[in-house]
This record gives C-alpha cells, sequence and structure tokens, in this order.
C-alpha cells in the first residue's frame, strides 16, 4: 500500500439498461473498495438484479461503463469476460443455477476443474468447502435432492472454491428461514472478510443489509440513498 486510496475492484459510471419496454437502470454510478461488503437494496423491480449482471459481465450495459478489477468490461468480448469472471470472481444468482446431473461435490469442484485443476485437487477443495458449509453429508446428492437452504449453501461453496477477489450475490437467503438466512450470511459474509474479498449483496432484507459497510438503496433504476454503515 502507498498511503493512496486503493483502486476500486468495481465502478460503475452511468450504466444504463433497457429491456425491451423496461428500462431497468437510467444510470448508475457508484463504485467498491477491495474488502467492502456492500449491499445493494431496493423494492422489488428496481433493477437490482440487472445490475449486478451488468457489473458482473453477464449483461452488456447499452449506456455507461463498468471496471471490474481494473478491466472495462465493455472493451472485452464475451469469452475475455468469462474468464476474467471465472478466475476472479464468484457469483450467486437469485434463480437455480446448480448443474442438475452432477454431483453437489462436482458441482462444487466444477470452476476448478474449468481453470484446469486436476481432479483431485478440485476435489479435495470442494470438499472442504461443503465441509465449512455444514454439506459434508450430501456431497453425494444430486441438487434436487437438496433442500432449498443446501441448495443456496452448494451455491455458495461453489462461488467461494477459486479464491475470488470479488463476489457477487443476488437474494442469498431470499429462500431462507430466519436460521437458514443467518448460516448462509455467516458463510458468505465470514469467507468474503476473512479472504479479504469484496462482496456485493443484493437484498430486500434489513437483517442482510445490516451486515455490510455500505448500503446502495435504489429506486426506479437510480441510486436513492448511500448509506455507510461501519
Ligand atoms: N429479461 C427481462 N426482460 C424484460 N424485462 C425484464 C427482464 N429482467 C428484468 N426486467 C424488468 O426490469 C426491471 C428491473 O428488474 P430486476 O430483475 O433488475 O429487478 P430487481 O430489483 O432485481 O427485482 P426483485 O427484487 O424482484 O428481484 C423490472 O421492471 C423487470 O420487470
Ligand atoms: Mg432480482
Amino acid at each position: 500500500m502507498n498511503g493512496l486510496t486503493p483502486e476500486p475492484v468495481l465502478e460503475l459510471t452511468g450504466v444504463m439498461h433497457a429491456y425491451r419496454r423496461t428500462v431497468a437502470l437510467r444510470g448508475i454510478s457508484m463504485s467498491v473498495s477491495p474488502e467492502e461488503v456492500v449491499a445493494v437494496t431496493g423494492p422489488s423491480g428496481c433493477g437490482k438484479s440487472t445490475l449486478l449482471h451488468a457489473a458482473a459481465g453477464i449483461v452488456r450495459p447499452q449506456g455507461g461503463s463498468v471496471r471490474l478489477l481494473g478491466q472495462d468490461l465493455g472493451a472485452l468480448d464475451e469469452t475475455a469476460r468469462t474468464v476474467l469472471r471465472r478466475r476472479r470472481v464468484g457469483i450467486v444468482l437469485q434463480f437455480g443455477q446448480l448443474v442438475p446431473d452432477l454431483s453437489v461435490l462436482d458441482n462444487v469442484a466444477l470452476p476448478l476443474l474449468l481453470e484446469g485443476h486436476d481432479r483431485a485437487t478440485a476435489r479435495t477443495a470442494a470438499t472442504d468447502w461443503l465441509c465449512r458449509s455444514g454439506l459434508e453429508a450430501e456431497t453425494a446428492a444430486t441438487p434436487a435432492e437438496l433442500s432449498g437452504g443446501q441448495a443456496q449453501r452448494a451455491a455458495v461453496a461453489r462461488a467461494l472454491v477459486t479464491g475470488p477477489s470479488v463476489i457477487f450475490a443476488d437474494e442469498p437467503t431470499g429462500s431462507l428461514d430466519t436460521t437458514g438466512g443467518e448460516l448462509l450470511l455467516d458463510l458468505l459474509v465470514g469467507a468474503a472478510r476473512e479472504r479479504g474479498a469484496a462482496l456485493v449483496l443484493v437484498t430486500h432484507d434489513n437483517m442482510v443489509a445490516a451486515r455490510a459497510d455500505r448500503e446502495i438503496r435504489l429506486r426506479d433504476g437510480v441510486v436513492e440513498a448511500v448509506t455507510v454503515l461501519r
């Protein structure tokens, strides 16, 4: 560290995005520092998932720019964006994402296999994360055999297994009861803080937002308020 403010790991400038008839993002500017935990909140339909998808390079926004880990996503083609995501980003999406035909163990090992690690190394690392996620008894199960909470924890394990610098999570506790949600957040926020990863957490749950360093509240596709929480 040279005493200067560290480069943000994520920086959105004037990001706009519309689906056919709906304008979802109307000029969003925000940044996230290394190791920062940021909650993105706001009512249903305000653009949270679209924002997260644009920030992670899954959706290419129609206006503005996104810098992720020092790279201008608009200047990267799809392959380069995929490689950046695979190497340095962990994502937990709002709706199902485990590969149905693979065991829980292989689902969690998959990001490492795609990165070229050998099977034994990938499986060992995946087993570690599954144990940490309280899923040691479900490694051989298929995703369909898991409860909603277990599936979410497996998705979190899969997002963390590569040791990402930035983690994006979209309503990770959405389908969970209070206890399940607490466990999942302990896992996600704990891993991010321990590893020094930045975490961008989309949620409409105040309890979840309270764990963040900063809350960015959206309303109708714009930033309505930013609150520093710690
Ligand atoms: N694939 C799509 N096609 C058309 N419209 C979409 C699509 N995805 C989102 N939208 C619309 O864009 C707006 C923002 O949606 P988005 O999913 O980003 O909201 P959200 O804040 O994540 O909502 P929720 O809290 O319900 O998950 C909404 O009006 C939504 O209907
Ligand atoms: Mg959403």
